[in-house]
C-alpha cells in the first residue's frame, strides 16, 4: 500500500531505514563519516530540487563539497559562493569544481523575462548580464525553448569563468596543477548530465590576460 504522509511526516523514519541501509553496507560508515572529510569535487549547482548533486553523480557523503543557489551563479561580491570555493580549494584541496546547471531552470528563465521581481533583480542581473555578453548568438536563434536553453549553457560557461577569475584558483592550480573547473548541464528530461567541455587552461590563460592573480610580480 502506497504511504500517504507527506515527506515532512515521513523523513525522520526514512532516516533511521538510510541508517539501517548504510550500517548493512559498512558497519563502520558513520566512523569513517566522523572522521572528517576530503572531498574530490566542489559541485556548485542550482537549487532546483530536480538537480540534486550527489544522487545524479552516484556519490556518497563525504565526495562532494556543495554549494547551490538559484542558477548556479558565482557573483564576484557573493561572499557565499566565494567562501565556499576558497574553504574547498584552499583547505579540502578539491581537484575538480563543477559548475552544473540545468536545461528548464527556472531562475534562467525569470531572467529572460522583462520584469521586476523586487529582491530577486540583482540577483537575477547576473544571469541578464550573461544574456548581454552573448546578445548578439541569443537574440539569432528563433525558437525561444532552444535560446532558453542556450542561455543555461552560456550561464554555466560565464560562471566558469567567474570562478577561474578567482585567486585561490589561479594561485592553486598555477602552483599544483589542480583544481580543474568544468562546465556541466543537467537535462531533467532525460537525466543525463552533458559535459560543455570548457578549455579550463586556454580559459585560464584568457583570464590571466586581465585578472591575473596567479603569481605576485617582482
Ligand atoms: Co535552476
Amino acid at each position: 500500500m502506497k504511504d500517504q504522509s507527506s515527506l515532512y511526516e515521513r523523513a525522520l523514519a526514512n532516516n533511521k531505514k538510510w541508517i539501517a541501509e548504510k550500517r548493512a553496507t559498512n558497519k563502520d560508515f558513520f566512523k569513517h563519516l566522523a572522521e572528517g572529510q576530503s572531498p574530490e569535487v566542489l559541485y556548485i549547482g542550482c537549487s532546483d530540487s530536480r538537480a540534486t548533486a550527489e544522487d545524479l553523480m552516484g556519490a556518497q557523503p563525504g565526495q562532494v563539497f556543495v554549494h547551490r543557489n538559484i542558477a548556479n551563479v558565482v557573483g564576484g561580491a557573493d561572499l557565499n559562493s566565494l567562501s565556499v570555493i576558497e574553504f574547498a580549494i584552499g583547505h579540502l584541496h578539491v581537484k575538480h569544481v563543477v559548475v552544473c546547471g540545468h536545461y528548464y531552470c527556472g531562475g534562467v528563465k525569470a531572467a529572460m523575462q522583462a520584469k521586476d521581481l523586487g529582491v530577486l533583480n540583482p540577483w537575477l542581473r547576473y544571469i541578464r548580464d550573461v544574456y548581454r555578453i552573448h546578445q548578439k548568438e541569443l537574440d539569432a536563434i528563433s525558437d525561444e525553448d532552444q535560446r532558453y536553453r542556450r542561455l543555461v549553457e552560456l550561464n554555466v560557461q560565464e560562471q566558469c569563468i567567474n570562478v577561474i577569475k578567482t585567486a585561490v584558483v589561479q594561485k592553486t592550480f598555477l602552483r599544483t596543477g589542480a583544481p580543474v573547473v568544468h562546465g556541466w548541464v543537467f537535462d531533467v528530461r532525460t537525466g543525463e548530465l552533458i559535459d560543455l567541455k570548457i578549455d579550463f587552461e586556454n580559459e585560464l590563460k584568457h583570464i590571466r590576460e586581465i585578472y591575473d592573480l596567479g603569481f605576485e610580480k617582482g
